[in-house]
Parts: C-alpha cells; structure tokens; sequence
C-alpha cells in the first residue's frame, strides 16, 4: 500500500528538496566522483528520490524529511580519494561522521538525520546498526544506488552522467 501525500506535505517536501538541490554549498559533490556514471551529488540525489520514494510504500507512518534530508548529506564528506588515495584509508567507516559534522556546521541539521547518516554504512561501519525503519530506508537506497551506478559500463560513463543528472532535476 502506498502513503499518499497531502498537496502541503509533497510541497514541504520539494521545498527541501530543491533548497539543496540549488545550493552552493553541495553543489562541490559535484567534484567528488563516485561509482561509475556518478558523482557524489548525482548519487546523493538519486538516494533520496529512492529513499522517499520507498518510504512511502511503507504502511508505518515515517519521518519523510528527515530522511530526505538524510539521503541528500548522507555523503557530504567533501573530499575525493579517488584523486588522492591517501584519504583512502578507512574511508568507508570513517566518511558517515565526517559528513555529519560537515553537515552540522554548514546547515542545521537534527540530531535524528545525524543518526540516520552515520548508520549508512552499516555492516562496513559495524557498530553503526541502523536501528529505525528510516535508517535502514536510507542505508538500503544507498547500498542500492551505489550496486546501480558500480554495475555501469566504463564506455557509457558520460551518457549515463547526462541521463542520472535530468533524473534528479524533480522528486517525484
Ligand atoms: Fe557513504
Ligand atoms: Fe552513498
């Protein structure tokens, strides 16, 4: 069964969703690349469509915005260790609280979406289980996205980046 959204919740929603989605300040995901056919912003986009989007196939009645918010930070740890493989090292358990206290100081971010974000990499980040159905909402979007974009063809990487970025120009 799917949740319907009054015309005020899907509009709150979409508020949000574009607020990051035209800011500045994420707008430098874009220089940190992802999986095949990405980059962080594209893929932090795509996981919060997903997110939502899954969360509202859900009968229990869900915090959509934090997980909205969530999905969208929940890789806002800003550096590419693709161009420097130094920042390698423990990234994958390290990147959840870097994103949060990224996020902290740019934006105002509760303690709930903080949660929601360093539980993201559950079982890498072991001691991180995501415990609500919103955690392990955003922490299966992700794990999810990122098979997806893994999974792309090197020789149709450039289309695929044009294809996913007019996927996330509307939330729903
Ligand atoms: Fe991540
Ligand atoms: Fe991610």
């Amino acid at each position: 069964m799917k949740r319907s959204l009054s015309l005020e919740e899907k509009e709150k929603l979409e508020t949000i969703y574009y607020s990051y989605l035209n800011n500045p300040l994420i707008d430098r995901m874009k220089d940190v690349s992802m999986h095949r056919g990405s980059n962080c912003y594209i893929h932090s986009f795509l996981v919060a469509k997903l997110a939502i989007k899954r969360a509202l196939k859900k009968k229990k009645e869900l915090d959509l915005e934090s997980i909205l918010i969530a999905s969208i930070l929940h890789d806002y740890y800003l550096y590419d260790w693709r161009s420097d493989r130094s920042l390698l090292k423990h990234h994958g358990s390290r990147h959840p609280s870097i994103a949060v206290s990224n996020a902290k100081r740019d934006f105002d971010i509760s303690d709930k979406v903080a949660n929601l974000i360093l539980s993201h990499m559950w079982p890498i980040n072991f001691k991180c289980f995501p415990k609500t159905t919103e955690a392990r909402i955003v922490c299966n979007a992700d794990t999810w996205i990122a098979l997806k974009e893994f999974l792309c063809s090197k020789v149709y990487k450039a289309k695929r980046v044009q294809k996913r970025q007019s996927m996330i120009s509307e939330l729903f």
